[in-house]
């Protein structure tokens, strides 16, 4: 059982991307748990404040420590979880090889920022690992905790069914996955490739092997070498 915590200052982005399809499955299964909290519920003062002006001047806003600290702190066994994950550019980016790694532990707590970002300080103290999405910048981690969820949930051992097996993805064993068609055999014109309907598995096997290298080397020359 993976359990996920995410903070958040806008938990409604959230509201929906868990609740369909494997990931929605993989919860009816028991295999992952997924909770949202709203970072404004530890606010400061009347008006649950929770960002104030940058030390040292320049626009935007940074969240403050103390209610991302209670927050954290609200979290039963926070101190036991695997990772404590903060979502920013300057992170680590995401990949299917973390993806794979996390999806074997049992607690990650995911900490969404907003604005120019959280103090410095609650990195230092509470954060044990940094993620990025990919080199744009969002604006809020949310859409990206989303799709680390989704990314490790859909691995976790039991949540796929056999059909949609993690291990022909693309990016699994560091290729592409090669086309793929259904029905019709003929549509507007284009065939589907006869090998694949000619019921030589090894041949099949062999076709799409070749189609995984050519759209790799084409695609993402990065990735082949
Ligand atoms: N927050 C803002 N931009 C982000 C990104 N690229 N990845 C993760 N969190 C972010």
């Amino acid at each position: 059982m993976l359990r996920i915590d995410i903070l958040s200052a806008v938990p409604n982005l959230l509201d929906s991307p868990f609740n369909h399809s494997i990931l929605k499955r993989a919860q009816e299964r028991g295999l992952l748990e997924v909770h949202v909290h709203n970072i404004r519920a530890f606010g400061v003062g009347k008006h649950k404040q929770i960002d104030d002006y940058a030390y040292g001047g320049g626009a935007g806003m940074v969240m403050m420590c103390e209610p991302l600290a209670q927050t954290i702190e609200s979290i039963p066994n926070w101190e036991k979880a695997d990772d404590i994950i903060y979502l920013a550019p300057d992170g680590e980016t995401w990949n299917q090889g973390t993806a794979n790694q996390l999806s074997l532990t049992s607690h990650l707590i995911l900490i969404c920022g907003h604005y120019k970002g959280i103090d410095e300080r609650i990195r230092a103290t509470y954060v044990t690992r940094e993620v990025s999405i990919g080199d744009y910048v969002l604006s809020g981690g949310e859409l990206g905790a989303a799709i680390i969820v989704d990314s490790i949930g859909r691995l976790i051992p039991g949540a796929l069914n056999n059909e949609s097996s993690a291990l022909t993805d693309s990016f699994q064993d560091g290729l592409l996955a090669p086309p793929v068609y259904t029905r019709p055999e003929i549509w507007r014109h284009q065939k589907v490739p006869e090998i694949l309907r000619s019921g030589n598995a090894s041949k099949i096997q062999d076709w799409q092997d070749e189609q995984r290298e050519k759209r790799t080397q084409e695609r993402r020359p990065d990735l082949f070498e």
